[in-house]
C-alpha cells in the first residue's frame, strides 16, 4: 500500500513539483487533508519574509498526538510503533506498539498535568535514548506544552543557558545514560545546571542506570512513581484515555537550540500544523516507506533529525521506527549491521561521520551479517564525500539500494533537497533535486541570482529558498529580530541557509558546506564564536580564534589559535586545562582537536581577525595564503605558519 501523498514515479515528481510551486495553497491543502484536524483552516498559507511572518493552516485546530498515535489505534494498535534496541546487546529489547505508546503518552500527559504543567509551558528534556524520551516529547505535545530537548553531550552551563532562555519551570531527565562503554551522569549535570536557579519547580527523573542521585525534597520526583499514579487516573476498566488539548496549527510545538555565527545558540521554534505535514510528507517520499517496513534512523532525539525522523515523521504515517540507545562502534564496529540483521531493517538513515568511522574498520565487521533486508540507504548532516558514498553503496547497499543524500537543517524541520529513493536518480555526493514545495536559488555575495556557470559548467552560489515550505522556522525563541537578521535579512525576500552550493545543468544541487562561521563536526553544528567565547573564559587565555580544518572521520575538526598570558611551563597541561574549560562551558562535543599557542593573530588595521588566513594554515596550506598586505603586522603570519600543530 502506498500513502495518499506518495510520489510513485519520476513523472509524478515533475508534476507534483510544478503543482506545488504554481499553487502552493492548493497543493498543501490537498496533502494536509490526509491528516486529522479538529477544525479546518481558514487559509492554507499567509506569509511575508520581510517581517518575517509565515502562517500555515491558519485557524485550524488539532493535536499532533492524535495524528501520530490515536488515529492509528484502530487499524494498527498492535503493530510496533517504536522498536528499541538498548546500548548493551545482551539487555532485553523493547517493542512499543501503538496501543502501548498511546497509554504511555496519556500517562505522561497526566503526570505532567499533576505536576502543574500547562499548555504553553516550556519543558526541558535531558535524557538518554530510551523510549521514555519519546513518551516525554509526545506527552508534552498532548497537553500543548512546548518541549525543548537538550542533547546529552551538552554541559551544565549550556543547560543553564537554555533553561534561562526558555524560562522553563520543568525538567525531565534520567539518573544516567548509557553510551557505549560510558555511563553519563545526566541527573548530576542537571543538578549543576540548577545551582542558583529559582525558576525550576519540578525535575522528573527516570531510572535508567541506577546510579546514585541526589533527590531534592519538593523539587525532584521519580518518573516511575508519578507514572504509576497517573496510570490509575488514565486507565478505567481497561480503557485508556487522556483527552488531547486542542491547539492552533500555529501554536509552538517545540524549541530546539542550534548554533549560528554569534556566540549564543538560537532557540529555533517550530509550530504544530506545518511541522506535522512537512515531516510526514518528506518521510514518506524521500525514503519511499512501505507498509510494514522497519525503518532505522541512527540519530539522537537531541537533534532535529531525531525529532523529525525518529518520532514525528514516521509515527505520523504509522511506521515502525527503530530507536537505538548506543553508538556504532560498541561493543564492536559491527553494531549497526547486527541491528539491521536482527530486525531485518529495510531503511537505514545515518550520518557520513558514522560511515567514515566504520569504513576505518574495513569489511570484517560486516562478515556474516545478513543485510539483504535493506532497500534504501540515507545520509544526513554534512556533505558525504565520494569515498564514503561508494563504501556505503558497495558494502552496505551491495550496489542495489538507492542512496538518499538529504540536505536540510534544524530551521527547515525536514528534508529540502534529496533524491527520492528509487524515483529520482542518485548522484554520488550530490543531494540532487528539491522536494515539492522547495524553491532553491543560488545567489552571489550581492544577492544577485547566479545565471552564468563557472568553468566546470556549474552554477555556484549561496543557497537560499524563495518561498515558504510548511516546515520553515517561525521564529527564534524570545527574539524575533534575531530570526529576521539571521535568516531573512542577508538577501531581501529570501531565506538564507548559510550553506554554499553548486547546481548542474540538470538542476541537481551539491551542498559544499557552510559559508558562515559555523563548523560541522561529526554532523554537529558548532559556532566558532561559541568555542572562542568558551576558550576566552579560561583564566590564562587573552584571545583566541577558531577555524575548521578537514578531518578524516569528523568531516571538520576544530583548530584553535590561542594567545596565552603568563608562563607556559607545561604546554600540554595548559592544553588539557583549556579543553576542560570548553567542556564545562559548552560540552565535550565542542573541544578543539588542535590548539596552537600564538603570540599574535593576523588582524586588519581595523582589528578584524583574518580567518581566511588562519583557515588556510590550519588546512596545511603554506604558499597561497592570499593577500596579506592589509594586515597590521604581516610578520605574524610567518610565525604562526612555523608553529602549526
Ligand atoms: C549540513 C541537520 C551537505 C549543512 C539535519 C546544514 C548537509 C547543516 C547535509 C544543518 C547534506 C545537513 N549535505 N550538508 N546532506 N545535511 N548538512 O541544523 O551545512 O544540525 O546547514 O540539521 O548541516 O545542520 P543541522
Amino acid at each position: 500500500m502506498s500513502f495518499p501523498f506518495q510520489i510513485s514515479s519520476r513523472e509524478q515528481y515533475e508534476r507534483d513539483y510544478q503543482a506545488s510551486i504554481e499553487n502552493p495553497e492548493k497543493f498543501w491543502g490537498e496533502v494536509a487533508s490526509h491528516f486529522l484536524w479538529r477544525k479546518p483552516w481558514d487559509k492554507v498559507l499567509d506569509w511575508n519574509f520581510k517581517e518575517p511572518r509565515v502562517e500555515w493552516f491558519k485557524g485550524a485546530k488539532l493535536n499532533i498526538t492524535e495524528n501520530v498515535i490515536d488515529r492509528h489505534l484502530e487499524t494498527r494498535g498492535e503493530q510496533p510503533a517504536i522498536i528499541w534496541e538498548p546500548n548493551n546487546p545482551d539487555e532485553r529489547t523493547r517493542v512499543v506498539t501503538y496501543n502501548r505508546l498511546h497509554k504511555r503518552v496519556c500517562q505522561v500527559a497526566q503526570m505532567l498535568t499533576n505536576l502543574g504543567v500547562k499548555k504553553g509551558d516550556r519543558v526541558c528534556i535531558y535524557m538518554g535514548m530510551v523510549p521514555e524520551l519519546a513518551y516525554a516529547v509526545l506527552g508534552c505535545a498532548r497537553i500543548g506544552a512546548i518541549h525543548s530537548v537538550i542533547f546529552g553531550g551538552f554541559s551544565a552551563q549550556s543547560i543553564a543557558d537554555r533553561l534561562e532562555d526558555t524560562n522553563s519551570a520543568y525538567i525531565i531527565t534520567c539518573d544516567g545514560g548509557y553510551r557505549g562503554s560510558k555511563d553519563i551522569p545526566l541527573k548530576a549535570v542537571i543538578d549543576d545546571a540548577l545551582v542558583g536557579n529559582k525558576v525550576v519547580k519540578k525535575v522528573i527523573v527516570y531510572t535508567r542506570t541506577r546510579t546514585p542521585v541526589s533527590m531534592i525534597k519538593g523539587r525532584d520526583v521519580w518518573w516511575e512513581d508519578e507514572m504509576e499514579y497517573a496510570e490509575t487516573q488514565v486507565e478505567k476498566d481497561g480503557i485508556v484515555s487522556f483527552p488531547a488539548v486542542e491547539m492552533d496549527a500555529e501554536d509552538p510545538l517545540f524549541i530546539l537550540y542550534t548554533s549560528g555565527s554569534t556566540g549564543k545558540p538560537k532557540g529555533v521554534v517550530h509550530t504544530i500544523g506545518g511541522y506535522m505535514v512537512w515531516t510526514a510528507y518528506t518521510f514518506v517520499n524521500v525514503f519511499q516507506y512501505r507498509e510494514g517496513d522497519v525503518y532505522f534512523c541512527t540519530a539522537d532525539i537531541g537533534w532535529i533529525t531525531g525529532h523529525s525522523y525518529i518520532v514525528y515523521g514516521p509515527l505520523a504515517v504509522g511506521a515502525q521506527s527503530l530507536m537505538f540507545e548506543g553508538i556504532p562502534t560498541w561493543p564492536d564496529a559491527g553494531r549497526f549491521w547486527d541491528i539491521v540483521d536482527k530486525y531485518k531493517v529495510n531503511i537505514i538513515y545515518t550520518a557520513p561521520t558514522a560511515i567514515r568511522s566504520l569504513m576505518g574498520f574495513g569489511s570484517s565487521p560486516l562478515a556474516e551479517k545478513d543485510l539483504s533486508s535493506l532497500r534504501v540507504l540515507g545520509s544526513v548532516g554534512e556533505p558525504i564525500n565520494e569515498e564514503a558514498w561508494h563504501w556505503y553503496d558497495e558494502n552496505i547497499g551491495k550496489s542495489r539500494c538507492p542512496i538518499v543524500d538529504t540536505w536540510w537543517q534544524t530551521e527547515t524541520a525536514g528534508i529540502m533537497i534529496s533524491t527520492l529513493a528509487g524515483i529520482t536518480p542518485s548522484k554520488p555526493s550530490w543531494a540532487t533535486l528539491p522536494l515539492p514545495g522547495v524553491e532553491p536559488v543560488l545567489v552571489d555575495e550581492e544577492g544577485k541570482v547566479v545565471t552564468t556557470p563557472n568553468e566546470d559548467g556549474y552554477f555556484k552560489g549561496n543557497l537560499c529558498i524563495k518561498t515558504p515550505w510548511p516546515g520553515i522556522l517561525r521564529t527564534t525563541y524570545g527574539d524575533h529580530e534575531r530570526c529576521r537578521t539571521n535568516y531573512f535579512a542577508t538577501y531581501p525576500n529570501l531565506y538564507f541557509s548559510g550553506d554554499g552550493a553548486l547546481k548542474d545543468k540538470e538542476g541537481n544541487y551539491r551542498i559544499t558546506g557552510r559559508v558562515d562561521d559555523v563548523l560541522n563536526v561529526s554532523g554537529h553544528r558548532i559556532g566558532t564564536a561559541e568555542v572562542e567565547n568558551a576558550l576566552n573564559m579560561h583564566a590564562g587565555v587573552i584571545e583566541s580564534a577558531v577555524v575548521g580544518y578537514p578531518h578524516e572521520v569528523k568531516g571538520q575538526g576544530i583548530y584553535a589559535y590561542v594567545i596565552f598570558e603568563g608562563k607556559m611551563a607545561n604546554a600540554d597541561l595548559i592544553r588539557q586545562d583549556i579543553l576542560q574549560t570548553v567542556s564545562r562551558i559548552i560540552g565535550p562535543i565542542a573541544k578543539p582537536d588542535k590548539i596552537q599557542f600564538v603570540q599574535g593573530l593576523p588582524k586588519t588595521r581595523s582589528g578584524k581577525i583574518m580567518r581566511r588566513i588562519l583557515r588556510k594554515i590550519a588546512e596545511g596550506e603554506t604558499e597561497n595564503l592570499g593577500d596579506i598586505t592589509t594586515l597590521l603586522d604581516p610578520g605574524v603570519v610567518e610565525v604562526i605558519k612555523n608553529g602549526k600543530v
